[in-house]
């Protein structure tokens, strides 16, 4: 089983924008750390850990990341570029998508991430509810609200969302 889910983090995704055209969420691998460290680090005051990461730190998480049977990390490209980055992972009560990230140094198509989110989140899951966190002040909680999270509790640092029964039948 393991076996398998290791094989599962090598592939990249492709996931159809709306007119149909083809877009990759590349599987994380060394060559992007920089970019993702970059990426992180722009938008850390949007998240929990609002510090900025060191390489330690960001080589240290790597390292815990490739062995994680079930946490996958993707990277949004498009004509060699890329345009942002989503995180997947399970945790006791189900799965959970963490550093959702628009590169927001590129000319992007509406609704990119948005297809981006559905896109992986459609890969992985069969069924079940997909979690997030969301720390206060981000207004990204209307946005997860218009992809059709709910927010289930908040705390004095953050809100926590859910999607509920995603692919279910
Ligand atoms: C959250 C984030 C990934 C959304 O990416 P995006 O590229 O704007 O999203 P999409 O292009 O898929 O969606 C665009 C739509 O969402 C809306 N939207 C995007 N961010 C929004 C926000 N913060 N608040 C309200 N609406 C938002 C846009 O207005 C647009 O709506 P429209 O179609 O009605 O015009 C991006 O803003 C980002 O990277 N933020 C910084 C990092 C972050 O906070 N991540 C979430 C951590 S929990």
């Amino acid at each position: 089983m393991i076996y398998k889910r290791c094989l599962v983090k090598k592939i990249k995704l492709i996931i159809k924008n709306d007119s149909g055209r083809e877009l990759v969420a590349q599987n994380l691998s060394f060559k992007y750390l920089r970019y993702i460290k970059k990426l992180k680090n722009k938008n850390h005051m949007k998240f929990t850990y609002n510090k900025k990461i060191t390489w330690v730190r960001h080589i240290n998480w790597y390292i815990e990341y490739l062995k994680a049977p079930e946490n996958f990390f993707y990277i949004l490209k498009s004509d060699k570029s890329n345009y942002g980055t989503i995180g997947i992972k399970m945790k006791n009560d189900g799965w959970h998508i963490y550093s959702v990230i628009r590169d927001d140094s590129k000319i992007y198509e509406k609704n990119l991430m948005s297809i981006l989110v559905n896109g992986v989140l459609q890969n992985y899951i069969v069924s079940g509810d997909i979690f997030c966190e969301v720390v206060r002040g981000n207004s990204a909680i209307n946005w997860y609200s218009m992809l059709g999270f709910e927010l289930t509790h908040e705390t004095k640092n953050s809100y926590y969302l859910v999607l509920r029964k995603v692919g279910s039948v």
